[in-house]
């Protein structure tokens, strides 16, 4: 593999920052700095070193998509392009990589995707209680009795009892970037993922979604600097966090998933 494209994968930084890193003469292969980003290195025998400390080659890839409106959280699809669509060819030809879970067609924003599917069964599973907040453009502004009735795990339709979730109007600064046009919006932080969940909640509560847009998931932030269709290797500190939040006591049952 080419160097800077090794050192992108190891550390999670874009090309152009590791191909600046490199041309530093910060990067060792094997003991030896190397310059030249076209190098090519074997990634499964070389032991890279950026600032002396040696990098972890990592079986899998974590990325975070800035999933567009009018995708499908899915790996193919015969009439609508997909979030796996979005990734580069090398990407898909390389890894069998698949969405953590789904976000509705027209829902905007933060969809992991990855070829771990024992990170992505811990995260999909509801005894995990992963985080996920959501910020809502509504139709009308909320209430305390709605802050209330989310908090209080509201009874949503026949078929969903939701667990308690924390619904808050946004911060001035929030709205400002969120909400330019000053309509009216709100955050939402839910521990499950069930069906349009988000939707449902805020019709249950006699209100609409207009426009749904997820910023985070089990503490990994969208990146603002992701436009719509953009993506980007997570992190190492990115990954521990979803490690560390779907670290499950031993003998729990694992085999449930939401969604
Ligand atoms: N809740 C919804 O209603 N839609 C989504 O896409 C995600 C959560």
């Amino acid at each position: 593999m080419r160097l800077d494209k090794l050192l992108a994968e190891l550390t999670g930084m874009t090309r152009s920052k590791a191909r600046e890193t490199i041309q530093g003469g910060r990067v060792c292969v094997n003991g030896e700095v190397k310059t030249v980003i076209a190098e090519q290195v074997n990634e499964d025998t070389a032991c890279v070193t950026m600032d002396g400390q040696a990098l972890v080659f990592r079986k899998y890839v974590y990325y975070m998509l800035n999933k567009p409106a009018g995708t499908v959280s899915a790996t193919r699809d015969r009439s609508d392009k997909t979030v796996v669509g979005l990734l580069s060819e090398t990407d898909r030809k390389r890894r069998n990589l698949f969405p953590v879970g789904r976000l509705d067609k027209d829902t905007e924003g933060l969809l992991l995707i990855t070829d771990d599917g024992a990170l992505s069964h811990r995260m999909l599973s509801p005894k995990s209680h992963v985080d996920k907040l959501y910020f809502a453009k509504l139709a009308r502004e909320i209430t305390e009795e709605d802050i209330a009735l989310f908090a209080s795990g509201m009874k949503v339709d026949e078929e969903l009892t939701a667990l308690p979730a924390v619904l808050r109007r946004l911060s001035p600064g929030e709205a400002e970037h969120f909400c330019p046009d000053g309509g009216t919006a709100a955050a939402v932080t839910l521990q499950e993922g069930k069906f349009h969940q988000v939707k449902r909640m805020f019709a249950a509560s006699g209100n609409e979604v207009l426009y749904l847009k997820r910023m985070a998931v089990g503490g990994v932030k969208l990146d603002g600097n992701l436009s719509p269709g953009e993506y980007r290797a997570l992190t190492t500190e990115e990954v521990s966090c979803l490690m560390a939040c779907t670290r499950m006591p031993e003998g729990e049952n694992k085999s449930d998933v939401d969604e």
